[in-house]
C-alpha cells in the first residue's frame, strides 16, 4: 500500500463475499444532484442525498466517472484517474462522501476506465509533442497512414460512436481510438501503462473504495502486428480469445494482476467487468476469482419482456455462474441504453432506439408511440423478478422513480459523441436517460440544482419527482423501497428451482428458504395457490397474480 491516507472499513462491512447478491445503484455523478447551481451534478450533491440512498435500502453505490474530463464523452474521457474533476468537487468531498455512505453501510465502487484516456491527458500531450518513434507515442497507438503522403488512415476501421477509427496528428501519423476522437487507445503492451494502472486502483482502495467497475475490460489488448485487416476482415473473424481486439486471451494476465493489488486489501476489493463478450461461457473468464470477479450479465438488458426469453438466460447465467465460482449480475438499465420503462412500452422488437430510432423520432415525440403505463408495468415486473433472482442486482439512478427515456432533447442541446458521428449502436444516443433526476416537483431543475441543468428535464418529470412518490405508497419509489428492504430477507443461498406453471408466459421459481417469486409476462390473470403474497408490482394480488406483474410469496411461518 502506498503511504496515503488509509481510510479503514468498518468492522461490519468487513465480510469479503457482501457483493455477492448486492443491489447496486448506479450514480451518474454529473446528472444526480447539483450542489453548487453551476447545471453539473457533483460530490457534494450526491453527499447531500445519502439519506435518500439509504432509504432506498442499496447494498452499494457504483459511480460514473468523475475524474477531471472535458465531457467528451460523459466524463468516460478521462484526463487524470487520481483526482475529482473541480467542478464536481475536491477529493476532500469524496472522502466525506465516502465516509457518509460507509456510515450507512453503503459501499462504494469507481469506474475505471483503462483502454483509452482523454486527448487531454498529460501522458497524450506529451505524445503529441514528442513526435514519431518517442517513448511518449508507444504509450498509445500510433501509425503511418496509407496512400498517397500517408493521408489515409491506416486501416478502413470504425469507431464505436461512427466515423473512421484512426484520427491523423499535426505531422501525419495517425492514433487509434475505438471510441471518440477524444479518446485515444492506450497500449497496454506498454509497462508503464500496466504499472499506472496499478497504482490508481491503490490510490482509490486505500480511500476506501470498496470496488471497481472496469470500462470496456474486453478490449485491453490488442494484437496490431502487419499486416493489419481490413474491416470486412475484422468483422468476420471469430471472437474466440485471438481476435485482434476484442476479448483476446491475453487480456487476463492484467487482470490477474490486478487481483494480487485487490486483494492486498481487508475486505479484498471487488471489481466488476463491462465485457461485451460473444458467449456466457467467454464472460465467466472475467469473473473467475483469480481476475476480475466478477461480470456483468447484459443478457436481459437485450431481451424482450417474454417468459421464454427470461427463463432461458436466467438458467444459463446461473449455471455459467456455478462453472466460474461468480455469482452473476442483472442489469435492466444503465446510462448507455434506453431505460427499461420505455424499451418494454415500444412497439417491436425491444422498442430499442437502434431499431425505432427513426420512426420514434419523426413521430414527433415518444408520446405517438409509446406505451407509458403499459411500460412502467412490465418494467417493474421485470424489475421484481430480478430482484428475487441468486446474485447481484444493478439498479440505475431514476429507475426508481419509474423514469422514462427523454426524446425530446433538441439537436443542439444533446451531448453523446455517438449520435454526433452516427453511431450505428444507437441512432438517438444516450442522452435521454441521462438526464437530470427530478428530487421535487417544482424548482429550477426539478430541485436537481438551483439552475436549469445541464440536459434539458421534460414538464412531464413533475410527476415522477422524488417528493412526490415518497409520499404516495402506490408510487414507484415506494415499491423500489419495499422491494430491497423484503430482499435482504429473501436472498439466502445463490440457486433457484424452476417451478412449472402450465403456462407458457407464466414463470415461477422457488429460492432455498422457500420465497417464491410469480412473474405473469401475459395478460390473463395466474391464480396463485396458496401462500402469503407479501409483494406485487401491481395491483395488490392475493389469490392470483394479474397480468404482467409479479409477486413475492413468503414460505407460511
Ligand atoms: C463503456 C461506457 C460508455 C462509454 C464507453 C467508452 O461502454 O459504459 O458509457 O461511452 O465505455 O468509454
Amino acid at each position: 500500500m502506498t503511504d496515503a491516507l488509509v481510510i479503514d472499513t468498518p468492522d461490519d462491512q468487513k465480510t469479503p463475499a457482501w457483493w455477492r447478491q448486492a443491489a447496486v445503484y448506479q450514480i451518474y455523478p454529473r446528472s444526480f444532484a447539483d450542489s453548487n447551481g453551476d447545471g453539473l451534478g457533483d460530490i457534494p450533491g450526491i453527499l447531500s442525498r445519502v439519506d435518500y440512498l439509504a432509504e432506498l435500502g442499496i447494498d452499494a453505490v457504483w459511480l460514473s466517472p468523475f475524474y477531471p474530463s472535458a465531457l467528451a464523452d460523459g466524463g468516460y474521457d478521462v484526463a487524470d484517474y487520481r483526482n475529482v474533476d473541480p467542478r464536481l468537487g475536491t477529493l476532500e468531498d469524496f472522502d466525506a462522501m465516502v465516509a457518509a455512505l460507509h456510515a450507512r453501510g453503503i459501499r462504494v465502487v469507481v469506474d475505471i476506465v483503462p483502454n483509452h484516456t482523454s486527448d487531454l491527458h498529460a501522458w497524450f500531450q506529451e505524445a503529441l509533442a514528442a513526435g514519431r518513434g518517442s517513448v511518449a507515442r508507444d504509450r498509445y497507438i500510433f501509425r503511418e497512414g496509407t496512400g498517397p503522403d500517408g493521408s489515409e488512415p491506416p486501416t478502413d476501421w470504425v469507431s464505436v460512436f461512427g466515423g473512421s477509427a484512426w484520427e491523423r496528428v499535426e505531422d501525419g501519423q495517425w492514433y487509434f481510438h475505438n471510441f471518440a476522437v477524444e479518446q485515444p487507445d492506450l497500449n497496454w503492451d506498454h509497462p508503464e501503462v500496466r504499472a499506472d494502472f496499478l497504482e490508481t486502483l491503490r490510490f482509490w482502495s486505500d480511500r476506501g473504495v470498496d470496488g471497481f467497475r472496469i470500462d470496456v475490460a474486453h478490449m485491453l489488448t490488442k494484437d496490431l502486428s502487419e499486416p493489419l485487416p481490413s474491416r470486412a476482415e475484422l468483422d468476420a473473424m471469430p471472437q474466440d480469445g485471438r481476435h485482434p481486439l476484442i476479448d483476446r486471451d491475453d487480456v487476463h494476465e492484467i487482470y490477474a494482476e490486478w487481483r494480487r493489488v485487490f486483494n492486498e486489501y481487508d475486505p479484498p476489493r471487488t471489481a466488476v467487468a463491462e465485457a461485451w463478450v460473444s458467449t456466457p461461457e467467454r464472460r465467466a473468464k472475467y469473473a473467475s476469482a483469480d481476475g476480475l470477479g466478477q461480470a456483468f450479465n447484459f443478457d436481459l438488458l437485450v431481451a424482450d419482456f417474454d417468459a421464454a426469453q427470461f427463463r432461458s438466460i436466467i438458467s444459463e447465467n446461473l449455471a455459467q455462474s456455478q462453472l466460474s465460482g461468480s455469482s452473476t449480475t442483472w442489469v435492466l438499465s444503465n446510462h448507455d441504453v434506453t431505460r427499461h420503462a420505455t424499451r418494454y412500452g415500444l412497439p417491436a422488437l425491444n422498442g430499442r432506439p437502434v431499431k425505432q430510432g427513426t420512426e420514434w423520432v419523426e413521430a414527433g415525440g415518444p408520446e405517438e408511440m409509446l406505451d407509458r403505463e403499459g411500460g412502467l408495468r412490465r418494467a417493474n415486473a421485470a424489475t421484481l423478478l430480478l430482484l428475487g433472482l441468486p446474485g447481484s442486482a444493478y439498479l440505475y439512478q431514476g429507475e426508481e422513480l419509474g423514469l422514462h427515456e427523454v426524446a425530446e432533447i433538441a439537436p443542439e442541446q444533446r451531448q453523446d459523441p455517438g449520435f454526433f458521428r452516427g453511431s450505428e449502436f444507437d441512432r438517438l444516443g444516450r442522452d435521454g436517460c441521462r438526464v437530470p433526476l427530478p428530487w421535487t416537483a417544482d424548482g429550477a431543475s426539478f430541485g436537481f440544482g438551483s439552475a436549469v441543468s445541464h440536459l434539458p428535464q421534460p414538464g412531464w418529470f413533475a410527476q415522477y419527482a422524488a417528493d412526490v412518490e415518497a409520499s404516495d405508497p402506490a408510487s414507484t419509489l415506494s415499491f423500489y423501497r419495499r422491494a430491497l428492504a423484503l430482499r435482504h430477507e429473501l436472498q439466502t443461498g445463490e440457486t433457484l428451482e424452476w417451478i412449472e406453471t402450465g403456462r407458457a408466459d407464466v414463470l415461477r421459481f422457488v429460492r432455498p428458504n422457500g420465497w417464491q417469486v410469480v412473474t405473469n409476462f401475459g395478460t390473463e390473470p395466474f391464480a396463485l395457490d396458496g401462500g402469503d403474497v407479501v409483494l406485487s408490482s401491481g395491483a395488490d394480488a392475493a389469490a392470483s397474480a394479474p397480468g404482467e406483474t409479479t409477486v413475492w410469496i413468503a414460505p407460511a411461518a
